[in-house]
């Protein structure tokens, strides 16, 4: 596959969204059942679609795409002011939309609006346990997902040049090391410790399969967050724990190269794919890969690309313009039956993210800001 590829890949995408933009405006999209997204404000989704309206505004310079996007992400200040409105997913929702705008534009707002996110991310540290609390109900879990959001943490410490966020992040990025990812690569979503004394209890199924299984997007939420926080640290045992995680994803790919759900399930015909975690684990390769020795490159790069291109032929809607979403096939929750081969915002927004790699764009959203600080 050729740069010549990802750039006409990259020009159908741009195409099919100058229809959907305007379509969804500064909405906030979270699944396309029938070809067009619902508005579901304020989850732990609502930074992507500003997400993808800054990758659209990097490749095009439309001024359209830059006024919805930060119309929504002004919109989010009231998840940021409601305290309890938000979780561990700081960095998923304002990595993508303030991040992005801070990079592109150098707005003070949203910079500030980052800076406020990663204090309230690092505040849910609990010192005995050395984790990040999850959610808001249950003191004592940490999950798989919150490796992506460690990047917010890292930004934030470059940001305002002092440690005390990256020592955070780091402490957090150990215990996902020690008890999220197995020995085989694989990885657990939910582990539980006892908030009081901070003493590991046990590892839970969450939206996998069972304990045991292997949900695919969770290992792609830690190999791309681990090999983030490589970038960020170059603390050789994040970039192990990627290629681990990495390694176990890969050899459990079915024909196609688009993961099923879980790794760990039986396969039939009409088993479940999950898309996202495909356009995610895509990118945290395309991460990897910079990292490796030269002549490891090819063989992540390689991986990558055969992905995108499963996804592209296989999985996508990009000529059919009766269709909002830019990938069928995601899969949100299956042991909660919720949100089963539907499109889905955030894998979408990964997608356009990997394809924007390929064109060597290595301005992404998770890493420092460059420009503010030039
Ligand atoms: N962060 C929640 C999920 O991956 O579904």
């Amino acid at each position: 596959m050729s740069q010549a590829w990802a750039e006409e890949t990259m020009k159908r995408i741009l195409k099919k969204l100058e229809n959907t933009a305007p379509q969804i405006g500064a909405n906030f999209p979270h699944v396309s059942k029938e070809g067009t997204y619902n508005d579901e404000p304020f989850s732990w989704v609502s930074g992507f679609w500003a997400g993808i309206l800054w990758l659209a505004y990097q490749q095009t310079g439309r001024e359209e795409y830059a006024k919805y996007a930060a119309e929504a992400e002004k919109k989010l200040d009231i998840m940021l002011d409601g305290f309890d409105r938000i979780d561990h997913d700081a960095g998923f929702i304002w990595q993508p939309s303030a991040g992005a705008n801070y990079r592109l534009t150098g707005n003070e707002d949203s910079r500030r609006r980052c800076l406020k996110a990663a204090s309230f991310l690092a505040s849910r540290f609990h010192l005995k346990g050395n984790y990040i609390q999850a959610w808001n109900k249950e003191p004592g879990w940490a999950i798989v997902d919150c490796t992506m959001n460690l990047a917010l943490l890292y930004w934030a410490s470059r940001e305002i040049d002092n440690p005390r966020f990256a020592q955070i992040a780091d402490a957090h990025a150990q215990t996902v090391l020690n008890y999220i990812v197995r020995p085989d690569g694989s990885t657990n979503h939910i582990i539980s410790f006892d908030a009081e004394s901070g003493e590991y209890m046990e590892a839970l199924g969450g939206q996998g399969n069972a304990a045991d299984s292997a949900w695919a997007r969770g290992a792609a939420w830690a190999m791309y967050g681990l090999a983030l926080c490589y970038h960020f640290t170059e603390n050789p045992s994040y970039l192990d724990g990627a290629k681990r995680v990495c390694h176990f994803f890969i050899a459990n790919l079915p024909e196609d190269y688009v993961a099923h759900w879980d790794f760990r399930v039986e396969r039939f015909s009409d088993t479940p794919r999950d898309t996202s975690a495909a356009a995610c684990a895509a990118c945290g390769m395309l991460e990897i890969a910079k990292h490796v020795p030269e002549c490891e490159k090819a063989f992540y790069e390689n991986t990558a690309q055969r992905m995108l291109q499963s996804l592209t032929k296989n999985y996508s809607n990009l000529e059919d313009d009766s269709r909002q979403e830019l990938l069928r096939g995601g899969t949100g929750n299956f042991p909660a039956g919720v949100n089963i081969n539907v499109g889905i915002i955030y894998g979408d927004y990964f997608y356009m993210e990997a394809i924007s790699r390929l064109l060597g764009n290595d301005n992404i959203f998770w890493y420092e800001n460059k420009k503010a600080k030039a």
